[in-house]
């Protein structure tokens, strides 16, 4: 057997990336010259106003949007479509109300025609992950937001992609669920290896995950800032850098 050395999983290069909308018949620039790398592992926020194509940048990535100009290489690789490679998670779950935990995950390990001995096993896996061994049985209906979120990241996360494509997934949950669940999720991202890009609101929660953030500018055309996050993990929201690093973003946000 050859043996592979995967050295670029979920790399992320982004080249001179333009992005348009026709709205009344007029253009309107969303997004203009993004040079944006996200190395395999990594994990990246983006943050920016509302409006500021945070959105529409995660979905250029997911394939359910294309770019007007620019590259955008996965692996080195330009993407076509959505591809088995990426998984989105969005901020409501999209479960399948009719279909149990279990279903739910295994359903697209199923749609990729994986084994149904191995797809069961590999759903149990992420859902103990996800703390919700006990609940493989319940209906959606059934749990509670973070729950139900939950699901969702297992979902995505059992049929392995190399890059996990994340629209304010924990943008629903109270501020308690929340915490906890930014606590999950750098867990998974550790244990999993997975490449992160992660569009949140929360300029907390981009500290808390990220190894670099990205501001992406409210006026069009102006270059997006890139802020490294070098702190020790797990993070301490108390930690004194911790604390300077979120005082520093909000006055880019003109909030002190
Ligand atoms: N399909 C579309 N057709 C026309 N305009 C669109 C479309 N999708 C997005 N836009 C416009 O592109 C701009 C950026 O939208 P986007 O959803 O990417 O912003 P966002 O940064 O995610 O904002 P929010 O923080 O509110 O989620 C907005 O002005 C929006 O009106
Ligand atoms: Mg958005």
């Amino acid at each position: 057997m050859t043996q592979t050395h995967v050295t670029s999983r979920g790399e992320v290069s982004i080249r001179d990336l333009s992005k348009s909308f026709s709205l009344n018949g007029r253009a309107l620039k969303v997004l203009r010259n993004i040079d944006l790398d996200v190395a395999s592992g990594q994990c990246i926020a983006i943050v920016g106003a509302s409006g500021s194509g945070k959105t529409t940048l995660l979905r250029i990535l997911a394939g359910l949007e294309a770019a007007d100009s620019g590259d955008v290489l996965i692996d080195g690789a330009p993407i076509h479509g959505v591809g088995a490679e990426r998984a989105v998670i969005f901020q409501e779950p999209r479960l399948l109300p009719w279909l149990t935990v279990m279903e739910n995950v295994v359903f697209p390990l199923e749609i990729r025609k994986i084994a149904g001995d191995d797809s069961i096993k590999c759903a149990h896996r992420y859902l103990r992950l996800v703390g919700l061994t006990d609940f493989a049985d319940a209906y959606p209906a059934q749990l509670s937001g973070g729950m139900a979120q939950r699901v969702g990241i297992a979902r995505a996360l059992a049929v392995q992609p190399e890059l996990l494509l994340l629209d304010e997934p924990l943008g629903a949950l109270d501020a308690m669920t929340k915490m906890t669940m930014q606590e999950e999720l750098a867990r998974i991202w550790a244990e999993e290896h997975v490449t992160m890009v992660l569009v949140t609101h929360d300029l907390e929660e981009a500290i808390y995950l990220a190894d670099k953030v990205v501001i992406l500018p409210r006026q069009k055309g102006s270059a997006i800032r890139t802020v490294e996050v070098d702190l020790p993990r797990p993070r301490d929201r108390s930690n004194p850098g911790f604390v300077s690093l979120r005082q520093s973003l909000l006055a880019e946000f003109g909030l002190h």
